[in-house]
């Protein structure tokens, strides 16, 4: 199965604190550590050890973080034929605190994964009209994001869209989409007064699928994932685990979606694997930690002897 990936690809810093800070803290971080990470990053490399062949489509800076980033999708077998180097541009960054919990906060500077632009993906056509699935994220320009998802359509190409970070997204985006997957939060920015007085999650995802997505699947951490379609909706429960780090948690869903969504499967068992991947990613520190496909189907079935 080929996957093609338009989006983020960024040098993680990562820092360990007691906790993450409010507004005018200041926190001691007992580590720091650099990794390979970006959204778009992380999904194409899940979508490789998940067993697809994998195209990714961005942009990385003529540096150091910028070769190493190169590298690591070199070390992984995934396709950069289409990462530009940008010259002048510095390689994007995420600062990525992880508290004792495991749970996260990110800031992210894109750099030249900001300069991500339509004329990239016009000069990766071949790469996303014959791939079996694409795979967007919003950390790169919305132009570059529509573009793809209209070259993709008129293709025939089906489009996954994960709204991360969430920002407002034109109607006819969301109305050109296959699967849109959300978390929370993101939900209810996009759905926006849609979302109801009372700020309901169920109620967000279900305006967003009246405004066209074929599926919303919505992530709710520990209490599992939220599919809705034409055929109904459907809570997809979460798998208890020790969480180390939940950096890319979300990435890993979302792209074993994907490998679900290129295979043409069924949309609940493509979220129930995708659950037992992200259950598998959140064990192990870094926002690279997706399982592989067999330690994904041996957790989900119960055979690992929990
Ligand atoms: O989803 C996790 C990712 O978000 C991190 O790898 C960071 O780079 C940011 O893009």
């Amino acid at each position: 199965m080929h996957a093609t990936v338009v989006g983020s690809i960024h040098l993680d810093w990562v820092l360990r604190v007691p906790a993450l800070p409010a507004p005018g803290d200041t926190v001691l971080a007992s580590s720091r550590t650099t990794s390979p990470g970006g959204k778009g990053a992380n999904q194409a490399v899940t979508l490789r050890r998940l067993g697809a062949q994998v195209e990714m489509v961005g942009v990385v800076g003529d540096d150091d973080a910028g070769r190493e980033l190169l590298a690591n999708f070199d070390a992984l077998g995934v396709g950069r034929g289409h990462v530009r180097v940008a010259a002048g541009e510095p390689s994007g960054i995420a600062v990525v605190a992880v508290d004792a919990s495991g749970d996260n906060g990110i800031l992210v500077a894109p750099g030249a994964s900001g300069t991500l632009s339509p004329a990239d993906v016009a000069g990766a056509a071949a790469a996303v009209d014959g791939a079996a699935v694409v795979l967007l994220q919003l950390e790169v320009p919305l132009e570059t994001v529509s573009a793809t998802v209209a070259a993709a359509r008129a293709a025939g190409v089906p489009v996954v869209l994960n709204a991360a970070p969430a920002r407002p997204l034109p109607d006819e985006l969301v109305a050109a989409l296959d699967v849109l997957v959300v978390n929370e939060g993101e939900a209810l920015t996009l759905a926006g007064a849609d979302a109801g007085p009372e700020r309901s999650v169920a109620a967000a995802a279900e305006a967003l699928l009246a405004r066209g997505a074929r599926a919303v699947v919505v992530t709710l951490g520990g209490d599992g994932a939220l599919v809705l379609d034409a055929s109904g909706r459907t809570v997809v429960p979460a798998h208890r685990v020790e969480v180390v780090d939940t950096t890319g948690a979300g990435d890993t869903f979302v792209a074993a979606l994907a490998v679900g969504v290129g295979e043409g499967r069924d949309l609940r068992d493509s979220a129930r694997l995708a659950a037992a991947a992200a259950a598998l990613a959140v064990q192990r520190p870094g926002a690279q930690s997706a399982p592989t496909l067999a330690e994904a189907q041996t957790f989900l079935s119960g055979a690992d002897g929990r």
